[in-house]
This record gives structure tokens, sequence and C-alpha cells, in this order.
């Protein structure tokens, strides 16, 4: 009964084939197409939130995800109401939430520690994302609205502007884009926001992909398919003046889309703080909002497809 069993869990979107992600997209669609079909699908099964850091978006649609999939959710939503604040480790939490729980979804500040969750749960643990990391959920998101509003991954002209140091969310996005060929990518940051260089060195530079690091969001507009915009990451910083200094960088009003393309994809993961003005919010090319939604829809299709794997369904 206390038996470690090894489960196959979501720590990297890079755990995952295009192959896998491809059925994830179908999954997704077909749910979005015939929800009743799926509504008993998790019928007596259980998930757990284990959120150790602040979360509107991940959190409750993890939540929806499994309620919709006619499950049931426990969980925290805040390190302090569980014994993570009396001492207890990720290792052990993961073990006793395995007794619980038939699949966990887990947000932490440090980096690494969904990984620590996965090695000593004996249920699948999804990665809700690991301080300035990875969001490979995120990502999923991100994909279907791609998807959806592209019709596929390939050749895509993307612009990530914002925290490209600290954002999780574009660390794992490239990890994903950088697996399609035809990828050109504008990096838009303040110089002390610039991409890792470990992301770049170990994905930008070894897979050859077409990359531009520039200050200037205006200047690269008119190329863009995409413009991923992101927050800068407040939580992130050892220096309340370096982060007030920096978090209005960048500030997407309608007067800097003026020579922006017509087909023009802007999304952002949110939560937004005065990155994208809210003028913006009816444009047709606005795609924020319905990020958040494919990103539940995403989230359904990982549960069953983890639960399966796991033989729990
Ligand atoms: N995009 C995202 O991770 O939002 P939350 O922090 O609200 O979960």
């Amino acid at each position: 009964m206390f038996e470690k069993k090894h489960c196959r869990s979501l720590i990297d979107i890079l755990d995952f084939s295009p192959e896998e992600i491809q059925d994830l997209l179908v999954t997704a669609n077909d749910i979005i197409a015939h929800p009743e079909a799926y509504s008993e699908c998790c019928h007596g099964k259980k998930l757990a939130t284990l959120f150790f850091e602040p979360s509107t978006r991940t959190r409750l649609s993890f939540e929806a995800a499994m309620y919709e999939l006619g499950g049931h959710v426990l969980g925290f939503s805040e390190a302090q109401s569980s014994s993570a604040s009396k001492g207890e480790s990720v290792a052990d939490t993961a073990r006793v939430v395995s007794c619980y729980a038939d699949i966990i979804a887990m947000r932490h500040p440090k980096e690494g520690a969904a990984l620590v969750a996965s090695m000593n749960a004996s249920v699948p643990v999804i990665n809700a994302g690991d301080g300035g990391h990875l969001h490979p959920t995120q990502t999923l998101a991100d994909l279907l609205t791609i998807y959806r509003e592209k019709g596929g991954f390939e050749n895509l002209n993307v612009g990530l502007c914002g925290d490209l140091k600290f954002g999780r969310t574009v660390h794992s996005l490239i990890n994903a884009l950088s697996r399609y060929p035809g990828l050109k990518l504008w990096l838009i940051s303040p110089e002390e926001l610039k991409l890792p260089s470990y992301v770049k060195k170990e994905l930008l530079q070894e897979k050859n992909i077409h990359y531009v690091q520039t200050t200037d969001l205006e200047g690269c507009m008119p190329e863009l398919e995409i413009l991923y915009m992101t927050r800068v990451q407040k939580e992130r910083f050892f220096n309340e003046e370096d982060y007030l200094r920096l978090k209005d960088s960048y500030i997407l009003t309608p007067e800097k889309l003026h020579n922006a393309r017509a087909d023009l994809c802007i999304m952002h993961p949110l939560p937004r703080v005065n990155e994208i003005s809210v003028a913006i919010d009816d444009d047709p090319r606005a795609c924020y909002f319905k990020q958040v939604l494919y990103g539940k829809y995403m989230r359904m299709a990982l549960i069953l497809k983890l639960l399966k794997e796991a033989g729990t369904l």
C-alpha cells in the first residue's frame, strides 16, 4: 500500500513529445466541441492543488477542469495554511498527499520543487509554476491559443516582451516552440531583464533558432504574428527600487499597434498590471482572455492523459 510507484508527471513541457502535445490539442478541441462527453470521465477521482504561491488562473482553472470532468478537488492556496509553515519538506508533503489524491498540481516559489515532489509522490505531479523557472501548463494554454489562431506552430514570427529573465511562462513557451521549424523570435526587454544566457545557449543557439534581442517594441512590431506580453515579476526582485524603475518598461497602447499586422495575435499569460492598456481589450487581435479559457480545456486534457497513463482511469 505504501510502495512508491513511478508515475508520469509534467514538470517541463519538454517531458511531452510534439506528438503528445498534438494529442492534447486534439483532446482539448474535442472537449470544447463536446463537453458533455467528458463530464463523468473522472467520477470519484481527486485532484490536490498544492499552491505555496498565489494564483488565480492556474489554481482555479485546475479546479474547474477537475469539476468539469466529474471529479473532486482538495488542497490549499497558501503555504501558511499548510504544514510547510511548520517546516514540512516538499518531499514529505508529496508522499502524504499521494495518500489522499489521484493527481497533484503544485505551485512553489523554489525552482525544482515540482521535480522533487514528482520524485517522492506515488501519483502524477503537475508543475503549476516553480519559481522563475518553468510553467508548462501555461504553455499548454498558449499552444492551444496559437493553434486555434494560427493553425499550427511552423514558421512563426514571435515577439516576447517584458520580463524575460524571471518570466517562467516565457521560458516554457520558448522550450515548446523551439521544436518546430522556421521559428523566429524577437526578445524585447530592458537590459536588466534579458532572457537568461542558459536559455539562449541551450535552446536558441544549439538549435540554431533565429533570434533578435532588442529593447525596441515598436521597431519590430511589423514583423510579428504573435506578441506575447509579460508582467515584470515583482515577487522575484531583491530590491523594490529596481522593480519600480523597470515595471512600466513596456505598455502596449492602441497607438503602439499603428504598424502592427492585421492578423497579429496579442497574448499575455496574465495577471496584467500595466503592460497592456485596457483600451486594447476590445481589439479583435487581443487573445489573452481566450488564452485563459483555453487553459482550462488543456488542463482537462492533461488530467485525463496523466490519470490514464497512471492506470487510474
Ligand atoms: N498565468 C498564471 O499563471 O496566472 P496565475 O498566477 O493567476 O495562476
